[in-house]
């Protein structure tokens, strides 16, 4: 592998996005960002083919308001193999190679407001919530949106019309978060398999995790954007404001991955399932310095 580097794709417009074909086929009108195709290139080899969601389960409306990140690889392909006179033995042509950059490894991270956490025991199927109690919230890696926003928020304005939708400060209380404070949630974290074991994840996450210390405010919602009626608050409530909680429903099988990140499992989470794969709720926080505010 080639000196791995990490692009950052900030919320995006993907109204046109076509969760029903696969990332390759996607309407060239519909002016997908290369790194989100590369992106759903990673989530379709690992989610899709080898996880086996269905195809179109994992595009969903919390893409469009989310920062991704992708890491590529130079990868070395043989255009030419090296050819011999038969009669001399000798080359006739050098072995001819290039270099490409590939997609090898994804991670989203999806602002709040989030929908309610996750029942213990329930079961996500397409995002909806089978035995019915109340609504979606899954996200890590499968098919679940974990938004309960509309289809046209897609751009960071888009996002704050989808913030609107959704209410701030009104969970459950569990063993890290007390139900009110605003979270990110990381998701989405996949590694194309002849690259596990080389970190690719934590690499992706350490730059997740940078960002979002140097840009503690980005998700913020500001009193003039949003009006106070829309965000639910009363004039004597706080305007929501990110302080570096990040929350992660992991699958069961890979939570030692984040304890090494820092998360520690959510035990009030308890457990539920999403497209039949078992998921706990983790949490950590990252170090978020004051902004020092902006003097006109
Ligand atoms: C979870 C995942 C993102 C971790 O990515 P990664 O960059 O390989 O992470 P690491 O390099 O830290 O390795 C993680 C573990 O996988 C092991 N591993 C090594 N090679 C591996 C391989 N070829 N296949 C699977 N796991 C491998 C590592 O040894 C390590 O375990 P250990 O430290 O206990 O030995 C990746 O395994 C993946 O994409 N899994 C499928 C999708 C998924 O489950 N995503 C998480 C949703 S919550």
């Amino acid at each position: 592998m080639g000196t791995p580097f990490i692009s950052l794709l900030e919320p995006t417009r993907l109204a046109d996005y076509d969760r029903l074909k696969p990332h390759d086929q996607q309407p060239e009108c519909a002016h997908i960002p290369k790194v989100f195709c590369d992106a759903m290139e990673v989530r379709e080899a690992v989610f899709v083919r080898e996880q086996g969601v269905p195809l179109e389960y994992e595009h969903d409306s919390d893409d469009a308001r989310s920062c991704h990140w992708v890491m590529y690889a130079s990868v070395n392909r043989t255009t030419q193999q090296q050819q011999h006179d038969p009669a001399t033995g000798q080359v006739t042509q050098r072995k001819q190679t290039e270099t490409d950059s590939v997609p090898i490894g994804t991670m989203r991270v999806v602002p709040f407001p989030h929908p309610p956490h996750p029942p213990h025991g329930g079961v996500y199927v397409d995002n909806e919530l089978q035995n019915g109690r109340g609504a979606s919230g899954g996200d890590s890696n499968s098919s679940s949106d974990g938004s309960a926003g509309s289809e046209d928020a897609k751009t960071k304005d888009g996002f704050h019309e989808q913030q609107a939708a959704l209410q701030v400060g009104q969970d459950q209380e569990t063993t890290y978060h007390d139900g009110k404070e605003p979270y990110v949630k990381i998701g989405r974290v996949a590694v194309v398999k002849d690259f596990r074991g080389h970190n690719v994840s934590a690499q992706l996450w350490r730059a997740a995790r940078t960002w979002l210390e140097q840009n503690p405010s980005y998700f913020n919602p500001s009193v003039r954007e949003l009006g106070l009626d829309q965000v639910g608050i009363s004039g004597t409530d706080e305007i929501p404001e990110w302080k570096g909680l990040v929350c992660c429903h992991a699958q069961e099988q890979v939570v030692k991955v984040y304890e090494r990140w820092g998360f520690k499992v959510d035990e009030k989470m308890g457990k539920w399932t999403e497209e039949g794969i078992p998921h706990v709720g983790m949490f950590m926080r990252v170090d978020v310095k004051k902004e020092k505010p902006i003097i006109i």
